[in-house]
């Protein structure tokens, strides 16, 4: 229901410890990616602990559309026989995305150099955001895009009928967009190399190396130069997929602001370029463990507990820090309400292009909860008052933004008064089990 059903209004009170096991679903980065790579592979792909969230389902779907066999086991485990590199079928019908980014720029991206004609849309939060930073480096292998104004969706893709590899610098620091070059890669003759100046997260480049593709990364003065060899046929995999460090950040964050609290997360995704969240609430003095560390289906996994931390105190985040953390710093804004002194984040201009305007959502809500905010066009700063000092009480939007509802949500269980979104119901993007498993914890939030 991400924005195409009927409000949920949700209501988190001021609650006890939060204590136990927080199980929290796959990793929807890969998972979205196991999905479109098993579909450009040649055979069968086994899929277990895939996020059976809205968004990765419409990928699901997309994918379904393009000719692919899209098998739903049960209990998150998936297959997908796939079609192969350059294999894909013009569907029938326009693909719709949902709320995700991620899916229908990746999608984009794998379908760019196919001779084929895709019209995307999704919802109002997506109609809304940018996709000329995926249109300008698909139209270089010979894509065309025809959109609306500012090109937003609803959009038009003609594939390239005689693709050519490209060499592409990406202007920003987006791992979609990076990925999105890259998969159109795949099905141009030749090597496509992308440049990167800022490491994002680098899941399509392991799982591409995992499902056979010759691709190599070098890091130089340019920054990460990546060069993939095109045309290649793709192994189907066997994939575990991680837990996702994004959805952890809320149990782990809800339980550094609340009172004796101890909450275990098994099996998370600890991948370097995902992990800064942790890196930044253990310089600000949270209790936070890493268990248990080992390595899974290439990716580097741990077991996190996560304890009351009294004594957090504002710090300035490293700005280098921010690709690897860009999802979390709406949790983090709520952490640092919680923190004495100010907490400063510089840098982070992309998470005004995301779900919603990020630093515009938190920053109202906070102010509307009692804690001050400052903001500018690539920085806030939010002035913590310290535990047990957050007044709370305030309705705020979600602005069809899953991870907006899901902060305010955490920040309602330590502050003094209950808060309120208007709507959750974009949690179910990304976190369907949000509502159970923080009940199971001992959370106090409920629908109303
Ligand atoms: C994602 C990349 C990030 C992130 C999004 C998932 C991905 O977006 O915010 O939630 O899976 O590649 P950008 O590429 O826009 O930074």
């Amino acid at each position: 229901m991400s924005g195409h059903g009927t409000p949920i209004p949700m209501t988190s009170r001021p609650c006890g410890p939060l204590n136990g096991e927080a199980n929290v679903p796959g990793d929807k980065s890969i998972s979205h990616r196991s999905l479109i790579l098993g579909a450009m592979a040649v055979g069968e792909t086994k899929i277990s602990g895939l996020l059976e969230g809205e968004d990765v389902l419409d990928t699901g779907k997309a994918m379904a559309a393009f000719g692919a066999d899209v098998i739903n086991h049960g209990g998150g485990n998936w297959s997908v026989h796939g079609v192969g590199v350059g294999g894909f079928a013009e569907p029938d019908n326009v693909i719709d995305c949902g709320n995700s980014g991620t899916g229908v720029r990746l999608i984009m991206g794998a379908m760019a150099t196919c001779d084929i004609t895709v019209t995307f849309t999704g919802d109002a939060s997506l109609n809304g955001r940018p996709m000329a930073r995926v249109t300008d480096p698909i139209a270089l292998f010979g894509a065309q895009a025809v959109g609306r104004a500012g090109g937003r969706l609803p959009m038009t893709i003609v594939g390239a009928k005689d693709p050519t590899p490209v060499r592409y610098e990406v202007p920003m620091p987006s791992a979609q967009v990076k990925s999105a070059v890259l998969l159109a890669g795949l099905n141009a003759p030749g090597q496509t190399v992308v440049i990167e100046k800022e490491a994002t997260r680098d899941h399509t480049e392991r799982m591409l190396a995992g499902f056979g593709a010759e691709i190599s990364v070098e890091e130089s003065d340019e920054g990460r130069v990546i060069t993939l060899t095109g045309q290649p046929e793709l192994k189907p995999q066997v994939i575990t997929v991680p837990r996702d460090p994004s959805s952890a950040a809320f149990p782990v964050c809800a339980a550094v602001i609340t009172p004796g609290s101890d909450v275990l997360v098994p099996n998370i995704g600890l991948n370097p370029t995902r992990a800064g969240l942790f890196t930044t609430l253990r310089e600000m003095g949270a209790d936070l463990t890493y268990e248990n560390e080992r390595e899974e289906g290439g990716e580097p996994v741990a077991d996190l507990r996560a304890k009351f931390s009294p004594d957090l105190k504002g710090i300035e985040v490293d700005p280098a820090r921010a690709a690897s953390m860009i999802d979390e710093y709406p949790v983090l804004s709520v952490v640092a309400s919680f923190a004495q002194g100010e907490t400063v984040m510089r840098g982070v201009k992309e998470l005004r292009v995301k779900e919603s305007d990020r630093i515009d959502a938190m920053a109202t809500g906070l102010r509307l909860n009692g804690v001050e905010v400052d903001d500018g066009d690539d920085w806030w700063i939010v002035k913590g008052l310290g535990h047990g000092n957050v007044p709370g009480g305030a309705t705020c939007a979600s602005h069809l933004d899953h991870r907006i509802a899901m902060s305010f949500m955490v920040m309602g269980m330590a502050a003094q008064k209950p808060v309120s979104v208007d709507d959750g119901s974009p949690i179910a993007t990304s976190f369907p089990i949000f509502e159970p498993l923080m009940a199971g914890l001992g959370a106090d939030v409920v629908r109303g």
